[in-house]
């Protein structure tokens, strides 16, 4: 028998319920076939959590998951919680505080899987955003005063350091060598030029130690219009907090379907477990009707086995995806009408049968 992980696993709050299990039983499919196994353990921490106890977590809820090889992770956040909570309570939490710094955004056409860029193929849209997932727009550190009164002022302070740069632009690099060897950075420096002026020249410095990696500046304007004008130009896109949040929608626009991105927040050291998650949220208007795609969370699977080092479980578990995608075998999001689970079991069945 081969290794054992043990996975913690979160399926939050919404169609988390659904599509976590969809994404586990594809896990237990694959780990059978390549012979190692999972020891997984349910976490009901989330938005539902915090209605019941008052809290997104309890206390120690970061050093338990400390104990772990990885976190699958759903989404969390309901209509009834404050929406300000999710991401301060749960996601930024575990992200900044196991110093998960690269959040790993890979945007692919599947066959079967329409496009709205209707002649672009799958050769042309096959490209990875990498977001720096600690720093940035998103650090929470500002002030609002007087916010009722004539006088109101508020501030939101951008974080950029040069640490936090350069180990998100070597991930980069290094994941370029291993794909079509071209680094886009992501930025708009013409106006924010004191914050992202020092992330160019941080990622400028870091280029030059790649001279067999291409490397392209593009404002992220220029980049948005790109993604649905030309995204066969694109390979590795290293960006900034926000910037890589709201392309990484995009992305999702583009492949066909918000449900089919997967992502990897990644700590490359392995100081602490890695968490991996669809990049939609509970999409609280879908949850219970076992429709939801869950190909999103699936391709996490693969990309969390990635990580571990079971790099043929993850390829297995593409193919299962891309298998079900070219037969047709489509959720509601993508004009098809199969389930949640149908979508799960078909992945699965290809597991076994080959
Ligand atoms: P959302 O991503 O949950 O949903 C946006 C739209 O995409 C909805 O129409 C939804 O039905 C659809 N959609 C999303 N995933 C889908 C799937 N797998 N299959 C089919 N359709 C899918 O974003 P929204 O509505 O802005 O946020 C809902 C809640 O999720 C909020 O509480 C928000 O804070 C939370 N959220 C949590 C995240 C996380 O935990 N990492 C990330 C983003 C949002
Ligand atoms: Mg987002």
């Amino acid at each position: 028998m081969g290794k054992t992980y043990k996975i913690a696993v979160v399926k939050g709050d919404g169609i988390g319920s659904e599509i976590v299990p969809a994404g586990v039983s594809v896990l237990e499919a694959v780990a059978a076939k390549h012979n190692f196994s999972l020891d997984t353990t349910d976490f009901s921490w989330g938005a539902g959590h915090y209605l019941k106890h008052g809290e997104f977590m309890p206390s120690d809820g970061i050093e338990q998951l400390k104990a772990f090889d990885a976190i699958y992770f759903g989404a969390v956040g309901l209509p009834a919680v404050d929406d300000t909570l999710p991401a301060r309570d749960y996601t930024f939490k575990v992200r900044t505080q196991l110093e998960q710094y690269v959040n790993y955004r890979p945007v692919k056409l599947f066959s079967g899987v329409k496009s709205p860029l209707r002649d672009k193929t799958e050769k042309d849209i096959d490209f990875v955003i990498l977001r720096e997932n600690n720093e940035g727009e998103f650090v929470q550190n500002g002030k609002i005063l007087y916010p009722d009164t004539p006088n109101g002022v508020a501030v939101d302070t951008s974080m950029v350091t040069r640490l936090g740069v350069e180990r998100i632009a070597h991930y980069a690099f290094k994941l370029a060598r291993k794909r079509r060897k071209h680094v886009t950075n992501v930025t708009k420096s013409n106006t924010l030029i004191y914050t992202l002026g020092f992330w160019d020249k941080v990622i400028a410095e870091v280029a030059e130690q790649y001279p067999d990696v291409t490397y392209t500046k593009m404002y992220i304007d220029n980049a948005s219009a790109s993604f649905v004008l030309k995204p066969e130009v694109f390979d590795v896109i290293v960006t900034t907090n926000m910037m890589g949040d709201i392309l990484s929608d995009l992305g999702g626009a583009i492949m066909g379907s918000l449900g089919l991105g997967g992502s990897g927040n990644i700590n490359p050291e392995n100081n602490f477990p890695s968490m991996f998650e669809p990049i939609h949220g509970s999409a609280p208007d879908i949850a219970g009707q076992n429709i939801a795609n869950p190909i999103g969370q699936i391709w996490s699977a693969a990309i969390m086995l990635e990580h571990l080092g079971e790099s043929e479980a993850a390829q297995d578990i593409l193919a299962g995806i891309e298998h079900t995608t070219a037969k047709g075998n489509l959720t509601k999001d993508l004009k098809g009408n199969a389930t949640t689970s149908e979508v799960a079991e078909s992945v699965v069945a290809f597991i076994k049968a080959n």
